[in-house]
């Protein structure tokens, strides 16, 4: 199983014509759509449907009325002013994603890399949603798959690298050890850096000091720094959707 690392979101435009029936591709945006899909899933939503833009969002809202709406710009919930008249009904924040209000439930998600990093793996064999709180789950489930390649996808910030998506990306090659391009031992490296303080590693980070900086967000940054509390995949299936395994 050869491993390779998307360390950046530039990167992106060129999966399109890369060949990837042979890939399982892992997407890590750990502050914080990976970490709050896995969390929805982990808490009972029956789906999660990441899309790129907000009137897509809209649009699956107006064809199926039970579905919710979640999802940020600048890290903040979307409104009805951005989104034609529509308040969503989340933000992007893991902590809101409670099992009172997602059991059962169908959630669309529109955030600024995530959403957009999950969409760009296209036909890839497999996507999977990442992030610290599931790790070790994932790292089993792709060592008994063993596909030809895993692609280890960081959704970044902007149109820049996070530091964050790159020390999940690592801890997960260091768990995986199999044959490891270049990008790969970049993220490894960078995670047995920073593995002993892994939390103030992301705390530092520009999405961690950008999170602290909204009051209501902060204890985001510890609650997705957790490692191991979820014991799931969260697997996109045929439809674009992303289902509990
Ligand atoms: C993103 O998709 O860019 C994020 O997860 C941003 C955020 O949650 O603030």
């Amino acid at each position: 199983m050869k491993i390779d690392t998307l360390l950046s979101p530039q990167e992106l435009p060129a999966l399109a014509h890369r060949e990837l029936s042979g890939t399982a591709c892992v997407v890590f945006d750990i502050l914080r759509a990976t970490s709050t899909f896995v969390t929805a899933l982990h808490h009972g939503a029956e789906a999660i449907i990441p899309v790129s833009e907000i009137a897509e969002a809209v649009a699956l809202r107006q064809q199926q009325s039970d579905v919710l709406l979640a999802g940020e710009r600048d890290g903040v919930r979307i409104r009805a002013a951005q989104s034609g008249g529509v308040d969503f009904d989340f933000g992007n924040s893991p902590r809101e994603f409670t099992p009172d209000k997602v059991r059962g439930k169908t959630i669309v998600s529109t955030t600024t890399n995530g959403t957009r990093a999950l969409r760009a793996c296209g036909d890839a064999k497999m996507i999977l949603a990442g992030s610290f709180l599931n790790l070790s789950a994932t790292a089993k489930f792709l060592t008994k798959l063993q596909p030809e390649e895993v692609l280890l996808v960081c959704a970044g910030t902007g149109e820049g690298v996070a530091l964050e998506d790159v020390l999940a990306a690592g801890a997960l090659a260091e768990l995986l050890a199999d044959e490891q391009s270049d990008s790969t031992q970049v993220a490894r490296q960078s995670f047995l850096r920073s593995k002993l303080d892994l939390a103030a590693a992301i705390a530092s980070s520009t999405n961690g000091r950008r999170l602290f900086g909204i009051p209501e967000l902060r204890a985001d940054v510890a609650f997705c720094s957790q490692r191991d509390v979820f014991n799931l995949i969260a697997l996109m299936d045929a439809g674009g959707s992303l289902r509990r395994m």
